[in-house]
């Protein structure tokens, strides 16, 4: 089976179901995104909001804006900003690359692996010198993918999200390209 990317598709709403589903699924909504409090992590991602956020009109959208997908069907969503206000990363052309694969039974199968490195052959290629991502520091699965990758930390920002109770940091990695 061969994973294959193609843009996503902001024009129709069979994308953004797509993504609200994935966003949604309390399996990854915890991991995906950050969140304020208990309440915000219980309510469900809509598909109005996320079209909302992507109008070509919205000038921080996603430049390079991905659906995965395994023999047709769609399993992930993957984007790159390029020097985002929030990256640590102050030398350079920093990419931030963001990855997700929305259906669990496709977890661990080496996608994830795969939608990284094909992110940074892109970010390489529109001229990115540095790679960033952040990751809540009890998604381990997301840490050990990222280091084996070759993305090491570069800094922690404390109280980033909130989980099972508690506030949690976001851990900052790097990497050139
Ligand atoms: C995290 C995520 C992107 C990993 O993608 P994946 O396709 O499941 O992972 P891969 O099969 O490519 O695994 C690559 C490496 O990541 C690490 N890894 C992935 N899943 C892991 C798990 N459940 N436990 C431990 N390590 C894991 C391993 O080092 C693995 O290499 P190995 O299989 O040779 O040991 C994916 O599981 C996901 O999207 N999860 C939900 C949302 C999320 O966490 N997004 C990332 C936000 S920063």
């Amino acid at each position: 089976m061969a994973l294959t990317f193609r843009p996503t598709n902001y024009q129709s709403l069979n994308d953004a179901l797509l993504l609200a589903k994935w966003l949604s699924d309390p399996a990854i909504r915890y991991l995906a995104q950050p969140q304020k409090d208990e309440e915000s992590l219980r309510n469900p991602e809509t598909a109005e909001l996320i079209l909302e956020r992507n109008q070509p009109s919205n000038a921080h959208r996603a430049p390079i804006d991905l659906i995965l997908e395994l023999d047709g069907e769609p399993v992930g969503h993957a984007d790159v900003l390029f020097d985002p206000p929030h990256r640590l990363t102050r030398e350079g052309k920093v990419a931030w690359l963001s990855i997700l694969i929305g259906e669990k039974k496709h977890h661990r199968r080496g996608f994830g692996r795969e939608a990284m490195l094909h992110l940074e052959k892109l970010a390489k290629k529109a001229g990115a010198n540095c790679a960033e991502v952040g990751v809540f520091e009890f998604n381990e699965p997301s840490l050990r993918l990222m280091r084996s990758l070759g993305y090491e930390e570069i800094g922690k920002l404390a109280d980033f999200t909130w989980w099972n109770g508690r506030r949690w940091a976001d851990i900052r990695l790097a990497k050139s390209l």
